[in-house]
């Protein structure tokens, strides 16, 4: 599980948004989409818990897998300083993804991301494309600063951006662009904040999945650090149950 992979490729692709795309032994695992890593910022006692971040994009004929942050935090800062060519110390893969065998070919769902939630929304989509799955997609953001990837969607079917200030897209969340364009899919998939995720999960009347963004400790199951509460009274780990959940099973 412990992996060691070379940064080649640091791209700022909005405010304080990077993706970095790292070259490591992909052959050893089969990803899926919404399963994440867990980076060492480096040696030092001063970021000594790993982060969790998603992966963006799974290329396994080049071996490279991208991962996409928000440099906010002291660690992530200084993982968006890291040069090409530096060693990035990585646990991989992590979690539990999104199953893309629960859409058919034919089957017409709605991917929903908010912020740092779209990164991994992306191999999910293009996954379920390859599987003849048409895809329609809404990304939320703040502010036109923050806006990424909506061209990279659009390669894949109708992609609608809403930024909260209105200085792009649609002035709203992304509950006004399901508001306009209806809810005739056949299934939903979410990641994003859990005060998007929480509307999404009542008021979506088809089946779907969401993906919760949480602070993790030690990514695999035995901190006890990202336990949730479930619906029917029980406790789930994100980093292992999770993060990606069946719409009405975990309490947000
Ligand atoms: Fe340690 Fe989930 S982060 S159990």
């Amino acid at each position: 599980m412990l992996q060691l992979a070379t940064a080649i490729k640091k791209t700022e692709i909005a405010d304080t948004i990077f993706e970095l795309v790292l070259k490591t032994e992909l052959q050893k695992y089969t990803l899926r989409p919404g399963q994440f890593v867990h980076v060492r910022i480096s040696k030092s006692t001063e970021h000594v818990l790993r982060r969790p971040i998603s992966i963006s994009n799974i290329d396994y004929d080049n071996n490279e897998i991208t991962i996409t942050f928000r440099a906010e935090g002291p660690g992530t800062k200084k993982l968006a300083e890291i040069n090409t060519g530096a060693a990035v110390d990585v646990l991989m893969p992590l979690g539990n993804g999104y199953d893309i065998n629960t859409a058919e070919a034919g089957d017409h769902v709605l991917i929903i991301g908010g912020g740092i939630g779209v990164p991994p929304l992306y191999e999910l989509a293009k996954q379920l494309n390859e599987r003849g799955v048409k895809t329609t997609h809404v990304l939320g953001f703040n502010s036109k600063k923050d806006v990424f990837y909506e061209e990279n969607f659009n390669i894949f079917g109708e992609t609608h951006v809403a930024t909260a200030d209105g200085t792009y897209g649609v002035h709203g969340l992304v509950t006004d662009v399901i508001q306009n364009i209806g809810t005739h899919f056949d299934k939903f998939y979410a990641c994003g904040p859990k005060v998007m995720l929480k509307v999404l999960d009542e008021t979506m009347p088809m089946d779907g999945f969401i993906s919760l963004e949480e602070r993790m400790g030690c990514g695999f199951g035995v901190c006890y650090a990202c336990v949730c509460e479930t619906k029917a009274g029980g406790h789930l780990k994100i980093c292992t149950d999770g993060p990606v959940f069946e719409k009405g099973a975990v309490v947000l």
